[in-house]
C-alpha cells in the first residue's frame, strides 16, 4: 500500500475537483458507503471465480465474529446502498457518484497498488441504452479535462441471461480440445467462468483467442438492439470506439455492454484507466429486486500518472505569501496580520517564530511563496510592515493601518504581477476543462 505525498496530490486534487464538477454538472451525486462491507456483498456481487473475489480480497473477522472485507471495487456496495436507503423509490435513474479508496491484495507494480482510489458512477433504476452512452460520455469528457485525449475507447457486449448460455457453451466447445495446453488459470476458468478465457494475457494462450467464436455473434435480438443503438448513439455524439470482442471484464455482474478506456501509452495488463459497463442482475444476485443499471469506475492512480506523463500535472500548491516575525515582541503582531490577510482570501502561512530572520526566509524560501512579510522590532515601533517581493528581491515599507489594509493592498499588486507571468498556474481550471 502506498502514501500520497503533496508532491502528487496537487495533480489529485485536481482530478478529484474535476470528477466532482462533471459528474454533479450531469445530475450524477455523491455517495459515499464505508470502505468495508460484509464478505458476501462481494463475493456474490462480484463473483466466485473471479480473481477478485478468489485472490484479492482483504477478508477478516470481527470481534462479533462477522466475516467483512475491505471493498475491492463499489458497485456491490452501491447497489446495497441505492436498495437500504431508499433510493429506489425516489426518481429513477438515481445518478450516483463516488470517489475513494478500493483494496486488492495484486502484486504490486507501477500502476497496480493493494490500495488505490476509483472514481465511479452508477446509474441505477433504468434499462435504455442512452444511459450506457450518458456513463461512457461522463467518462470521455472526464478524461479529457484531466488532459487526456488519446485514450481509446474499447467497447463490446457480452449478451445476458438469455444469450450468454449459449455462447459459453460455444466457447466451452471451441476450447475443449486445446483444454491441455491451456495455462492453470485458463483450465480452471474453463468451468467455473469460460468468458475469462477471451482475455487471458498469457503469450501462450493469445494465439487461440484470435480464432476463438465472438460474444456479439451469439447476441439475442434484444441484446443486439441494445448494442446498436449504444453504437449508434456514440457515434452521433462523435465519441470513437473500437469494437473489441475479447472484452469480457473480470466482474461477473455485467450484463450487455462493456466498456474499457485505454492508455495507448502503456502495453500490457495496467493500460485500463478505468472501465465499467450493464449490470443489469447484479441487484436480485445481492438479494434485492431486479434492477438495470450501469455505470464505470476509472483508476485514479493510473489517470494521475497518465496526466504526469503528458507533462499536465500540477505543481505542488503554495502560499500567497509567508509572514515572518523577526523579533519575539512582534510575534502576535505578526498572528494578526497572517489572520487579516486569510480573511480577505489571500493564502498566508506563518513562518516558525523565534528563529532567525535568516531560518526564517529560508522557510519562506522553501515554501515558495511569491511574497513575504517581515515584522522586526523597528517596523513594529512605526505600525508598518517590510513587504518582499520574492521574485525580484525588491523590499517595500508599507504602512499596516486598519485589519493591515495598507499591506492587502501592496501584496495584491505583487499577486497580480504573478498571477498574469503565469506563475501560479497550480490554481485554477485547466486548459481544455470543461467550463
Ligand atoms: P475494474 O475494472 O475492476 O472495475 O476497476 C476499474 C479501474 O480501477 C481499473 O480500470 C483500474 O484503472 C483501476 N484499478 C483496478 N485495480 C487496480 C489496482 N490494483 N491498482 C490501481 N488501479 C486499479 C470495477 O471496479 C467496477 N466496479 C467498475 C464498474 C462500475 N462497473 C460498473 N460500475
Amino acid at each position: 500500500m502506498r502514501d500520497l505525498l503533496p508532491e502528487e496530490t496537487a495533480t489529485w486534487s485536481r482530478v478529484e475537483r474535476l470528477a466532482e464538477d462533471l459528474s454533479a454538472r450531469r445530475g450524477y451525486r455523491r455517495v459515499v458507503t464505508p470502505i468495508l462491507e460484509h464478505t458476501e456483498v462481494f463475493a456474490h456481487g462480484v463473483g466466485a471465480g473471479t480473481d477478485i473475489v478468489d485472490k484479492e480480497m482483504y477478508t477478516f473477522e470481527d470481534r462479533g465474529g462477522r466475516s467483512l472485507t475491505l471493498r475491492p471495487e463499489a458497485t456491490a456496495s452501491v447497489v446495497r446502498a441505492y436498495f437500504e436507503g431508499g433510493l429506489h423509490q425516489g426518481p429513477q435513474p438515481a445518478r450516483l457518484h463516488y470517489l475513494g479508496p478500493m483494496f486488492r491484495y495484486d502484486r504490486p507494480q507501477k500502476g497496480r497498488y493493494r490500495t488505490f482510489q476509483q472514481f465511479g458512477v452508477e446509474a441505477i433504476g433504468d434499462a435504455a441504452p442512452e444511459l450506457d452512452v450518458e456513463v461512457i460520455e461522463l467518462a470521455d469528457a472526464w478524461l479529457r479535462a484531466c488532459g487526456i485525449d488519446d485514450a481509446t475507447l474499447q467497447l463490446n457486449s457480452i449478451g445476458d441471461a438469455v444469450c450468454r448460455p449459449g455462447f459459453r457453451r460455444a466457447l466451452q466447445d471451441y476450447y475443449r480440445p486445446h483444454l491441455p495446453n491451456l495455462c492453470e488459470d485458463c483450465r480452471r476458468r474453463f468451468d467455473t467462468n469460460p468468458l475469462r478465457l477471451l482475455d487471458c494475457k498469457k503469450p501462450a494462450d493469445e494465439p487461440l483467442q484470435a480464432g476463438a467464436p465472438s460474444p456479439v455473434d451469439h447476441l439475442c435480438d434484444d441484446c443486439r438492439a441494445h448494442h446498436g443503438r449504444v453504437r449508434d448513439e456514440l457515434t452521433g455524439l462523435g465519441i470513437e470506439f473500437e469494437e473489441n470482442p475479447r472484452l469480457v471484464r473480470g466482474l461477473d455482474y455485467y450484463t450487455r455492454t462493456a466498456f474499457e478506456f485505454w492508455d495507448p501509452g502503456i502495453d500490457g495488463a495496467q493500460n485500463a484507466l478505468g472501465g465499467g459497463g450493464r449490470y443489469d442482475g447484479l441487484a436480485e444476485v445481492l438479494g434485492f429486486q431486479a434492477t438495470p443499471a450501469v455505470g464505470f469506475a476509472m483508476g485514479l492512480d493510473r489517470v494521475v500518472l497518465a496526466v504526469q506523463e503528458r507533462g499536465a500535472g500540477s505543481p505542488p500548491d503554495r502560499p500567497d505569501v509567508v509572514v515572518i516575525a523577526a523579533a519575539d515582541a512582534a510575534v502576535s503582531l505578526g498572528l494578526e496580520v497572517a489572520r487579516d490577510l486569510r480573511r480577505v482570501g489571500i493564502a498566508t502561512v506563518s513562518a516558525v517564530p523565534g528563529r532567525s530572520l535568516k531560518a526564517q526566509m529560508r522557510q519562506a524560501t522553501k515554501l515558495d511563496a511569491p511574497a513575504v512579510v517581515i515584522i522586526g522590532e523597528e517596523e513594529l515601533d512605526r505600525g508598518e510592515a517590510t513587504v518582499r517581493d520574492m521574485a525580484d528581491g525588491a523590499q517595500a515599507r508599507v504602512p499596516l493601518g486598519t485589519q493591515s489594509a495598507g499591506l492587502v493592498d501592496a501584496l495584491r499588486t505583487i499577486l497580480a504581477a504573478t498571477d498574469a507571468s503565469g506563475e501560479t498556474a497550480a490554481v485554477g481550471p485547466v486548459p481544455g476543462a470543461e467550463q
